[in-house]
């Protein structure tokens, strides 16, 4: 497999199956998985409930497609990211589904105290995967997803990251045999 983060998470999902006998995996993929645009409707949608009117019918059209999206992480218990490194942050594939999901009512709130997540009581893990090494340079990978999960009421959350996957295959099947062995140590040590 070419994607090093799939391939960790893939090992930490069969060994996290294998510890939990009655759990069920929801499959997210965030490359054929249609997205709504975050244009003039999805925006009026989400604006609409912020300014107090009442959506259109095409802004509930797309309000109905975002919160089918956000209930697949409603619903979880535990949410598992395979998240590429790309140019020192996260792909956009993947930033498009979280501007998606991540609306106020649906996976946080907030008031004048604040902003409070809605996730509470769901884990998280972030399988990170980077073909150099950071050096550096600000890491806007797993502390992006970090800054998540906090925000949509995540407490625990966990990282693994596979680095160096493009200084040859030598260097690359270390690394992602270190993730599968850190993937399938963190899978049984996981109470959900
Ligand atoms: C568009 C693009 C941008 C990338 N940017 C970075 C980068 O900023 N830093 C880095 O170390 N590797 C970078 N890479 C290499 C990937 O992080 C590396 O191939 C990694 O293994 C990707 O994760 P995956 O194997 O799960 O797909 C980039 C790759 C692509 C395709």
């Amino acid at each position: 497999m070419r994607s090093a983060s799939r391939e960790v998470a893939d090992s930490f999902i069969t060994a996290w199956l294998a510890a939990n006998s009655n759990g069920t995996v929801d499959t997210l993929d965030v490359w054929s998985t249609e997205l709504p645009e975050f244009d003039g409707y999805a925006l009026g949608a989400k604006y609409a409930a912020l300014e107090g009117r009442e959506r259109t019918s095409q802004e509930v059209e797309v309000w109905e497609a975002i919160t089918a999206l956000a209930d697949r992480f409603r619903n979880a218990q535990l949410i598992v990211f395979s998240v590429p490194m790309w140019n020192f942050g996260i792909p956009y594939r993947l930033k498009h589904l979280i501007d998606v999901v991540s609306q106020k009512d649906l996976l946080f709130t907030f008031d004048e105290r604040g902003l409070q997540g809605l996730l509470t009581g769901v884990k998280g893990v972030t399988i990170s995967a980077r073909g150099a090494e950071l050096g550096a340079f600000a890491e806007h990978q797993g502390a992006y997803m970090s800054t998540w999960y906090e925000m949509v009421g995540i407490t625990e959350h966990h990282d693994i990251v596979v680095e160096k996957t493009l200084y040859g295959s030598e260097v690359d099947s270390k690394s992602r045999a270190a993730g599968r062995d850190a993937a399938l140590g963190l899978a049984q040590r996981l109470k959900v």
